[in-house]
């Protein structure tokens, strides 16, 4: 295994940009290889099966370009099929619930936290199970917000956009009233509404960010294991999608946080 090896990062589709640009962040030296599916997005609404069969279809493909680790940005695979990726990869594998309910933990003051994610997360109860572990005092309060994900993916995402404030309210209501004082974003689209329910929720509520606390873990685990690149140039990622790449030239710059330079690929994944 070479260090100059990517690491591969997937979701569903677009979502997994804003923890792409916490990679670019935190691992400049780093080359991405990232997959975003958007020929099958959303996952979030699907059985476990075909959640399971997609994601290790999206971690074959990352794979046949000898990553030296895989990530899952994605909430919905890491809480469905988190656990067998683990297990059958054969690169380390990191998902986004693990890092993102340590710092949730860590964070809250009054040991009460709100989790928002696809219908799949939080029937899968995959973060409160993991913030019980962590810590079993702790009260948390989940949410189903899908449509949020068709707001993102549409790009419905500014505080005063009248239909995007009112979505917020929607979903956000009873986790204010519970009184919440951190709120896990446990959609790796989430992030890209992140001033919406911060002026909903009020600044006092802090809002963990699953890409960014993954990036963080993701170069701790590289570290520990000595998979560092040793070539100190900042690398330029790689994009591959599975429908048309014409919606992903218009969207990424919101999620990346910046226009760049990027060529992107279309494949057939249902062939890898
Ligand atoms: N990005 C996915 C996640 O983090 C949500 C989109 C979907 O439903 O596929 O859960």
């Amino acid at each position: 295994m070479s260090l100059q090896n990517a690491i591969g990062v997937f979701d569903s589709g677009l979502g997994g940009l804003s923890a792409v640009k916490e990679f670019m962040r935190v691992l400049p030296a780093e080359k991405i290889i990232y997959f975003g599916d958007t020929g099958r997005v959303p996952y979030g609404t699907r059985s476990r099966e075909i959640i399971r069969k997609y994601a290790f279809q999206d971690a074959d493909f990352l794979l046949k370009h000898n990553v030296k680790m895989v990530v899952a940005a994605c909430g919905t695979v890491s809480s469905v099929a988190g656990a067998a990726l683990e297990e059958f990869l054969p690169v380390p594998y990191t998902g986004v619930v693990n890092p993102t309910a340590y710092t949730a933990v860590r964070e809250t003051r009054n040991g009460k936290i709100g989790v928002i994610g696809t219908p799949a997360t939080v029937g899968s109860h995959s973060y409160k199970l993991r913030l019980q572990k962590l810590n079993p005092e702790v009260e948390v309060y989940e949410q189903a917000c899908p449509l949020f994900v068709s707001l993102v993916e549409n790009g419905i995402i500014h505080r005063d956009d009248q239909i995007t404030r009112l979505v917020v309210r929607r979903y956000m209501a009873e986790l204010k009233d519970m009184g919440v004082d951190t709120v896990i974003l446990g959609c790796t689209h989430f992030p890209l509404l992140r001033e919406a329910i911060s002026d909903y929720m009020g600044d006092d509520v802090t809002l963990v960010d699953s890409g960014r606390e993954t990036a963080v873990y993701a170069a701790k685990v590289l570290k520990e294991q000595n998979l560092l690149n040793d070539d100190d140039s900042v690398k330029q990622p790689e994009f591959y999608v599975s429908d048309t790449p014409e919606g992903f030239q218009s969207v990424a710059g919101l999620f990346l946080g910046r226009n760049m330079e990027h060529t992107v690929t279309q494949i057939d994944i249902e062939q890898y």
